[in-house]
């Protein structure tokens, strides 16, 4: 199916329709923020699943009940998404925890005036792409990547679901309100898990002593996390997403574009980045030529 009968333009990019039908971006329009409500906002395939695994662990001093019990969607839910009309999300004791992957021009109005926390974990757009080669050929509600130059060239030019990566990080990376936004990247989390669990804890205000980082931290490595059927999408049907081609929790390495780019894609991605990220000063965790 093509982007036209799978995707909506809402705000400028694709969105999947069937996930996001007209009144629940609506809802998410008019959605009233908390000041200590805690946003995970991400690219798709940046590290978003592992975001929900972790910041529950850590706003509840590392019981892992609700990791337990919670699939990923309904723990740390994305408000853009169908379901969050059902959630009675109003009800839920503070600190509420949701996901998002709108770009932050995108945030609905109450975002602006509460300025509720935001962790913004970023990828190497490399991998994100590799990532999301692989996913779109398993999910349903997605255009099927096609040959990879052209996926390519969708993704480089922001015709994937979200829109364009560069546009989301250069986006949030220059939000108004920087002191209640954590940035932090899956490379840093994949070099120090533990450490990164500490600095989480610290920007959300959570004193945790180091044995419980320590074991949040070991819950949440790739290969503990994906035994969790609450949050690997064991509970997806097949004809949504068929995990049996290539699964959710699929490798969790940094660097496994060198697997599928060629020399002359990486080259040309490294010229397009270059040119786009050119006016960036962030020192991002990644080197790129
Ligand atoms: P790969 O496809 O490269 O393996 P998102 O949740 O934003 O959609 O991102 C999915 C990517 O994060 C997948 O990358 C997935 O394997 C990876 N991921 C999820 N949990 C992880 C964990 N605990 N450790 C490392 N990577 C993880």
């Amino acid at each position: 199916m093509t982007e036209a009968e799978l995707y909506t333009v809402y705000k400028g990019v694709y969105v999947p329709s069937h996930l996001h039908p007209p009144h629940s971006l609506r809802y998410y329009e008019e959605f009233a923020f908390r000041p200590d409500d805690i946003i995970v906002a991400t690219y798709p395939k940046s590290g978003t699943t592992w975001m929900q695994e972790i910041v529950p662990l850590v706003v509840s001093g590392g019981d892992p009940a609700s990791v337990e019990t919670l699939p990923n969607w309904d723990r740390v839910p994305w408000l853009e998404e169908q379901r969050a009309c059902i959630l009675n999300l109003e009800q839920r004791p503070s600190p509420r925890m949701f996901s998002t992957h709108f770009h932050y021009n995108m945030m609905p109005a109450s975002f602006f005036e509460v300025k509720p926390k935001v962790i913004y974990v970023m990828r190497n757009p490399k991998d994100v792409f590799t990532s999301s080669y692989h996913y779109y050929d398993i999910a349903s509600f997605l255009v099927k990547p096609g040959p990879q130059s052209e996926f390519l060239d969708k993704f480089l030019n922001g015709k994937a679901m979200f829109g364009s990566w560069f546009d989301h990080v250069k986006g949030w990376l220059s939000a108004d309100n920087k002191e209640r936004i954590m940035y932090i990247s899956y490379e840093e989390m994949i070099t120090d898990l533990k450490d990164s669990v500490a600095r989480i804890a610290q920007f959300l205000e959570k004193p945790l002593d180091a044995e419980v980082i320590e074991k949040i931290a070991d819950r949440c490595v790739f290969k503990n996390m994906k035994k969790n059927n609450m949050s690997n999408y064991s509970a997806v049907p097949r004809e949504f997403m068929d995990q049996t081609k290539s699964e959710f929790l699929r490798k969790g390495i940094v660097g496994d574009w060198k697997n599928l780019l060629t020399e002359a894609e990486a080259e040309h991605f490294d010229a397009v980045y270059k040119d786009k990220m050119k006016d960036v000063k962030y020192k991002f965790a990644w080197d790129f030529n």
